[in-house]
């Protein structure tokens, strides 16, 4: 189904340190973006698989490139994605990391710690609002209410071709789970995929993703 095509995919957290041994992160295992490789790779796509930091065996016949950072993942996406016709962004990148990373473990003092935030660039409005060599571009959408205004939202400002949201308030789907439910939305239509395995959605999504190149 996907023989000639260039997916690549970003999967799993970012890591954003704050000193040498604490850091920033969040609950994405990884699994819906491995997922994703691994049936495209199944369908014989050329896939590149660009990690944060996860407990998942590397799918086979995929490209994985393991970072850690946010920063990492941008200048990992935009060393491999010129090649791509796909883009598929399932990471939960942060969108904040600490503003400075002691180069100490941070010390135990006072009853209180602020620490300054800063923004981290985001890296699928990147390729979306490409000018040049830009890929049919896929988000994801996490969220916990308002979700149809806030994925079609995303899909406009972060200039995709195609959103596929998820309810991560439901503890037994999305983050962590082996299940998900999905709702797709372009400029002009939304097909709901459903609940089901996060493999059996990783197919729908690609045979989506194919009838639209
Ligand atoms: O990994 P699992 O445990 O299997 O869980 C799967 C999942 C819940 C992580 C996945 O289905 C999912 O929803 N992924 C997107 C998580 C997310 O960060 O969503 P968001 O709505 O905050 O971001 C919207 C889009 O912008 C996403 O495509 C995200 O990859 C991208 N983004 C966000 C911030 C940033 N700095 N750069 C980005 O590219």
């Amino acid at each position: 189904m996907l023989t000639g095509l260039t997916i690549v995919i970003t999967a799993g957290p970012t890591w954003e340190a704050l000193d040498p041994v604490r850091g920033i992160t969040n609950r994405s295992s990884g699994k819906m973006g491995y997922a994703i490789a691994e049936m495209a790779a199944l369908h014989n796509a050329h896939v590149i698989l660009i990690s944060g930091p996860v407990c998942l065996p590397s799918p086979e016949n995929v490209t994985r490139i393991s970072i850690e950072s946010a920063q990492q993942m941008y200048d990992a996406v935009h060393i491999q994605v010129t090649m791509a016709d796909v883009f598929i962004s399932v990471a939960a990148v942060a969108d904040y990391r600490p503003s400075r990373v002691n180069q100490q473990k941070i010390k135990h003092q006072g009853d209180t710690l602020s620490i300054e935030l800063v923004k981290t660039p985001d890296i699928v409005a990147s390729v979306g609002l490409l000018e040049k060599d830009r890929p049919f571009t896929v988000g994801f959408a996490a969220e916990t209410e308002n979700i149809e205004n806030y994925a079609r939202d995303k899909l406009r400002r972060k200039g995709l071709d195609l959103i596929a949201a998820n309810d991560v308030s439901h503890p037994a789907l999305g983050f962590g789970s082996d299940r998900n439910d999905l709702v797709l939305y372009s400029k002009t239509d939304r097909v709901e995929l459903g609940q089901h395995s996060k493999s059996a959605l990783a197919l729908r999504l690609l045979e989506e993703i194919k009838s639209r190149l």
